[in-house]
């Protein structure tokens, strides 16, 4: 699989124009997020209108922005989680033609990141795989059995960080909604996508006094089989977790 993505990445570098993309053939544009059931039972989350507004310096985040990785035991909020989600991957706009604008720039607004969470230490929710439908800006429970958390357990390597932290971010790429626009070139454009989002969550939680650091060091096999991902369609791309700093 590395090998794979490494020599598309090195083709992608070559490719000077977005030649014979399924956009310019005219075929229909993929949606701007992946389907779910529709018996699904989602979980609102509060809305982004209602979400405290926290005065910052902006050289003070500029500064201040660090990686922390020691998380203490408290809960987020689901409030905090809402914003948190809100400000890495929030919908502002729905645009005809399966254009999304976010609170995140993307090549294209192709936004083709999904945002899967291992939620541990939010009040009100049960601890488990999620999903954030960035449209509506809800969850979708994925599984919430028990077990999840040592599965997906095996796709990290620094094991204190995921055990501790309050939230666990998972972003994943679908391919299709940016090969669409820009075919060879997408890989490049959907892992700087992605350095975007993490860069908001970083940017976001110093607001609110929560401590993140973002994870490249995963497992890459064990993370798409546990999220049911094929890992090419759709795959993992960025982690995060998140937590009160203890
Ligand atoms: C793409 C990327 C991947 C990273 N992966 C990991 C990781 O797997 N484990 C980890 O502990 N930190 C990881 N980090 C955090 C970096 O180690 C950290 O940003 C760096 O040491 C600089 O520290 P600062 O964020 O406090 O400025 C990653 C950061 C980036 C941008």
């Amino acid at each position: 699989m590395y090998k794979n993505i490494f020599n598309s990445l090195r083709e992608a570098a070559l490719v000077k124009n977005n030649q014979n993309t399924r956009r310019i053939k005219g075929e229909p544009v993929p949606a701007p997020q992946k389907p779910y059931p529709a018996d699904s039972q989602l979980i609102a989350l509060p809305e982004p209108d209602f979400l405290p507004d926290h005065e910052v310096s902006f050289l003070e985040l500029m500064e201040l922005r660090s990686t922390i990785r020691l998380y203490s035991e408290e809960m987020l909020t689901l409030k905090e989680l809402s914003y948190l989600l809100w400000c890495t991957q929030g919908v502002k706009a729905v645009l005809p033609a399966g254009v999304t604008k976010r609170t995140v720039p993307s090549a294209g607004a192709r936004n083709a990141l999904e945002t899967y969470l291992y939620i541990d230490k939010v009040e009100g929710l049960a601890s488990g795989l999620y999903r954030f439908l960035a449209i509506e800006h809800a969850l979708l429970p994925v599984d919430t059995s028990e077990g999840v958390k040592d599965r997906l357990r095996k796709g990290f390597n620094k094991i204190n960080m995921f055990d501790e932290c309050a939230v666990t971010f998972m972003w994943t790429a679908v391919l299709d909604r940016m090969e669409y626009y820009f075919g060879g070139r997408s890989l490049q454009y959907i892992f700087l996508d992605a350095g975007h989002v993490c860069q908001n969550l970083y940017l976001a939680s110093y607001t609110l006094n929560i401590g993140c650091c973002a994870i490249g060091h995963f497992n890459d096999e064990e993370l798409n089989q546990e999220l049911d991902l094929d890992g090419a369609e759709e795959f993992m791309v960025y982690a995060a977790h998140v937590g009160k700093i203890r």
